[in-house]
């Protein structure tokens, strides 16, 4: 009972500030989500139009049916963040970042004819989204939902590029409770994570290894692109209208917040 006044109290301070969010647009912004064929697709452009080329279109959802994050987080070391990692054309040519694989065997190769095919500046270039359509659906995001796609085996992304890496057995769920009475703790699932990422891709840099020991993991920052947000905003999932996906009890916030645009 008395969780469910403070559940109700929670719901009615939640509204109002949704509310306010509406006029002032300060609280709580949900991200703006871009259309579904490019969400997760990026326009590289750390060295390209000073170099006098156009910048370089990369899809996530094109490449991850293929490719696991790992692959191209951990082995390769592409950064988790946008222009930031130092690919060069010297670099691509030799075989390293993007040259691991495109090197015309495992993906076209880096000669005359395929400059354009990357550097066209086009965030909508790539082939046809609609293969996507026969993949388990999702709300937003890229509208599938990968997870399920991954169980069912309707993709196999490959796990690793040179050696065969086993993903560590670590499949501790972690429960993380929220400050806010009446909020529904968050479930971590290490195993989901595991079939993609490396643990090196989330500790220590973006979460402590030890339970309760991240500083100020609050849907503020998150929202903001930072920790779970690092991922879910920019490639997995968004929060948008997902709440019930981390706070598997939530009743139906979402929906408020949906109104606020
Ligand atoms: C598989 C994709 C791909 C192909 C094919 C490709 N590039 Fe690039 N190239 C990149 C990426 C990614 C970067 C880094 C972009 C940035 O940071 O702006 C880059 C950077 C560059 C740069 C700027 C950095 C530097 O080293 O000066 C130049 C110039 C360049 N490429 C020229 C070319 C030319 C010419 C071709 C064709 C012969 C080509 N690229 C083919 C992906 C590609
Ligand atoms: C084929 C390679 C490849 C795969 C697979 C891949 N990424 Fe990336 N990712 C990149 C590159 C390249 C960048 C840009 C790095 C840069 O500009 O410094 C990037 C950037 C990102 C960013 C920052 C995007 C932004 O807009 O700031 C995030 C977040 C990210 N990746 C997450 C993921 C996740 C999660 C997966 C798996 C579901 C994944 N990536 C799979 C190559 C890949
Ligand atoms: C782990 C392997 C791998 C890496 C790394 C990789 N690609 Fe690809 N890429 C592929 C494969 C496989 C294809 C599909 C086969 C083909 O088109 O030749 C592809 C296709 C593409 C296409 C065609 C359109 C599409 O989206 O399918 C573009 C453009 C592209 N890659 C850009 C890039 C850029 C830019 C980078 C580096 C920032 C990069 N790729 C790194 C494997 C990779
Ligand atoms: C990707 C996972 C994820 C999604 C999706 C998500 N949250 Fe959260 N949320 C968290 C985490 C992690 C925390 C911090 C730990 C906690 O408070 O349980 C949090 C905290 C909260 C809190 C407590 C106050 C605070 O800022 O810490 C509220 C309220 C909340 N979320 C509401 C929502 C609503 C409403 C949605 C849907 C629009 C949502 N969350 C979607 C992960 C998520
Ligand atoms: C997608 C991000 C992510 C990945 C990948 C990940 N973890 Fe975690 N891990 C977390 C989060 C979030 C927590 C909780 C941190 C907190 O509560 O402050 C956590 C907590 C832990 C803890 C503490 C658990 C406890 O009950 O005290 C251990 C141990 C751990 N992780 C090990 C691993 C190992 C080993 C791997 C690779 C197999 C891994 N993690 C991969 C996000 C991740
Ligand atoms: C480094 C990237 C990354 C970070 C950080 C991250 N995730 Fe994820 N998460 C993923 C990817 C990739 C998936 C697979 C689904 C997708 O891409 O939409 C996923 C899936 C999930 C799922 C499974 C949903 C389902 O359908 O079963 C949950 C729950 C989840 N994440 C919660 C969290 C929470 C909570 C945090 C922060 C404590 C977090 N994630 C941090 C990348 C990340």
């Amino acid at each position: 009972m008395k969780k469910k006044i403070l559940y109700l109290s929670f719901m009615l301070f939640f509204a109002i500030a949704v509310n306010a969010g509406a006029k002032d647009a300060v609280w709580w912004k949900l991200p703006s989500l871009p259309s579904p064929e490019i969400y997760g697709n990026i326009l590289i452009d750390r060295a390209s139009t000073k170099a006098g080329v156009r910048p370089v279109t990369f899809s996530h959802w094109s490449h991850r049916t293929r490719h696991t994050c790992r692959v191209c987080h951990y082995e390769i070391e592409f950064n988790m963040m946008l222009n930031t990692t130092m690919i060069t054309e010297e670099a691509n040519k030799y075989g390293r970042y993007c040259g691991e694989c495109h090197n015309g065997k495992d993906a076209f190769d880096h000669s005359e004819e395929n400059c354009e095919k990357c550097h066209n500046g086009d965030i909508t270039y790539g082939i046809e989204f609609g293969t996507l359509s026969v993949l388990p659906g999702a709300p937003n995001g890229n509208g599938v939902d990968w997870v399920k796609a991954l169980e069912d085996g309707l993709i196999y992304p490959k796990n690793y590029l040179r050696e065969e890496n086993k993903p560590l057995e670590f499949s501790r769920p972690i429960h993380i409770e929220s400050p806010w009475a009446g909020i529904s703790p968050v479930m971590f699932p290490h195993d989901t994570h595991g079939k993609w990422l490396d643990c090196s891709n989330c500790h220590p840099e973006i979460f402590g290894i030890e339970s309760d020991s991240t500083e100020d993991l609050a849907m503020e920052y998150i929202l903001n692109y930072e920790f779970c947000g690092v991922c879910h905003g920019k490639v997995a999932f968004p929060p948008n209208n997902n709440c019930k996906k981390c706070h598997i009890k939530m009743k139906h916030p979402g929906k408020a917040i949906e109104k606020m645009h």
